[in-house]
């Protein structure tokens, strides 16, 4: 029997056959946008998930007996809100997770709950992209279509009703609504209380390893799945994508570097970094929790470099030189470690870890004549390394010493890049064979809840081994002395950056 782990991701939805052994039979994908009416703003079509999620099954299954899924893994971009009226009808587009614009809502909010408590309770302050300010700001901003609200859905949700019919949320991405009392895992009642939203707005929540409901005909239909076939309660993506990474004991460490850059600790109990720098979520393992970094535009910074600023290198691709971010990262190899005093800071699109600031910018600092395009080009992956290692120190003060940092997500195709992470955090860095990410997690917990493994660790330590480890090299003092100025840096630039947003 094979198992089919779905991915509903911010720019397009993958979905993976994995067999019960672990191995990955087949992938397919579609792309599909996401709006920025203005900026600060990220909003996205549910429906086009929903239309990309049908091709990609219908195509994954292609040659495939629908009779040998014996489950359906779902994770997904988390903190959305997907906003049903009462005959499940999408209300508006998606607010997405990496929209910034309720920063005046998260502080009502808090100040409604008490910020000692929203943080006691949610494990975290409440934040611009999580799903409750997003509520609020529908409340105060859309009225009409705020009154015909039924139900508040997470992205990964929505797709699961789409396929079953049912209503059904996990703890690891409840967590990123600050509506969950992420200690006891449940919703909070005082703090929909305090809000005055109705509970039956949001779905039940189980540990992401249950199984949550059966496809429908309806979905049967749309995919070419059986009706009938179960589908998991899966998991936000960090927390899929730890668990795809075989981050499943205390002190485990794992950096995403996709899009956003996650870093990822598990941990026993539940910790708050006292001033809630870091998530505090519950993680996919049931009855665990996890410590969590989140760097807004972290490979995205590369990728914004290379469509901005990369036109050379684009152009060498198309005439068959090599891809174009091989040739920005074999360039910036030639210089040496501290780009010779070059900074780049990552915040294109605010920040999160270790700064909760919608306003905060990106930016060259240190420039000089003799700084040329490689330059450019190191100091944006050393900045975003720098930014990473950011969230590592918040949770090495907490006590979380990892062995060794597990790196996933697209920007592990440079080894520039991984060599540099190893430098930076002065810690062994680590690949495993598992590279299809959240999707592979997703398929993973669906196989413990079809009971194929007795446990999440069981299932790993059958499916996941590690291929490479990078030690660290003789660069690190250099970087050392390079990120204690990098440090200083935001600090002198926040009230600039927030007075730059008042002008645009
Ligand atoms: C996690 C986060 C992102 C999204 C998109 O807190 O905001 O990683 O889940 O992938």
């Amino acid at each position: 029997m094979n198992i089919i782990g779905l991915d509903i991701g911010t720019s397009s939805v993958k979905a993976l056959l994995v067999s019960n052994m672990g191995e990955v039979l087949k992938v397919s994908s579609q792309e599909y946008p996401f709006q920025t009416p203005r900026p600060l703003w990220a909003e996205a079509d549910p429906e086009i998930w929903w239309q990309a999620t049908k091709q990609a099954v219908n195509e994954l299954l292609e040659g495939i007996d629908p009779g040998s899924i014996s489950a359906i893994g779902l994770t997904g971009q988390m903190h959305g809100m997907v906003a049903l009226d009462v005959s499940g009808q999408v209300l508006r587009s998606c607010i997405m997770w990496n929209d910034q614009r309720s920063h005046e809502e998260c502080e009502e909010i808090t100040s409604m709950v008490g910020a000692e408590n929203v943080l006691k309770i949610t494990g975290n302050p409440v934040l611009a992209g999580f799903t409750a300010p997003k509520i609020k700001w529908m409340q105060k901003n859309e009225p009409e279509i705020f009154k015909k609200v039924s139900k508040i859905l997470l992205p990964k949700d929505y797709i699961r009703y789409r396929l079953t019919g049912e209503f059904f949320s996990d703890v690891s991405d409840a967590s990123g609504t600050s509506l969950l009392n992420v200690g006891e895992r449940k919703w909070s009642e005082e703090i929909l209380q305090v809000l005055g939203w109705d509970p039956s707005w949001l779905p039940p929540v189980t540990e992401s390893t249950e199984m949550s409901a059966k496809i429908s005909s309806y979905g049967a239909e749309a995919t070419g799945l059986l009706e009938g076939t179960p589908v998991a309660a899966g998991g936000g993506d960090c927390a899929a994508q730890a668990v795809g990474s075989a981050i499943v004991e205390e002190g485990k460490v794992s950096v995403t570097l996709g899009t956003s850059g996650v870093v990822f600790a598990q941990s026993d109990e539940y910790r708050v970094e006292p001033e809630g720098k870091l998530h505090a979520f519950c993680h996919a393992v049931p009855g665990k929790w996890h410590l969590m970094g989140v760097m807004l535009s972290a490979a995205g910074s590369f990728q914004w470099y290379k469509n901005t600023l990369g036109d050379l290198e684009a152009k060498q691709e198309e005439e068959g030189q090599g891809d174009a971010y091989e040739i920005l990262t074999r360039n910036a190899e030639s210089i040496a470690a501290g780009s010779e005093g070059l900074f780049f800071l990552p915040y294109l699109s605010g920040e999160r870890t270790p700064y909760a600031d919608p306003y905060a910018k990106g930016c060259f600092i240190g420039l000089t004549l003799r700084h040329q395009k490689e330059h450019f080009s190191r100091s944006v992956l050393e900045g975003v390394s720098y930014g990473l290692n950011d969230s590592l120190e918040l949770m090495r003060k907490l006590g979380i010493n990892p062995e060794d940092v597990q790196l996933s997500g697209g920007g592990t195709k440079s080894s520039l890049w991984k060599q540099m992470l190893a430098d930076i955090f002065n810690a062994p860095c680590s690949m495993v064979n598992a590279r299809e990410g959240a999707a592979y997690g997703a398929a993973l917990l669906a196989a413990v809840g079809v009971g194929q493994y007795e446990n999440v660790a069981s299932a790993t330590a059958a499916w996941i081994r590690t291929t490479e480890t990078i030690q660290p090299s003789s660069e690190v003092d250099i970087y050392g002395k390079y990120y204690s100025l990098y440090q200083g840096l935001y600090p002198k630039l926040k009230e600039t950056f927030s007075e730059i947003s008042t002008l645009c």
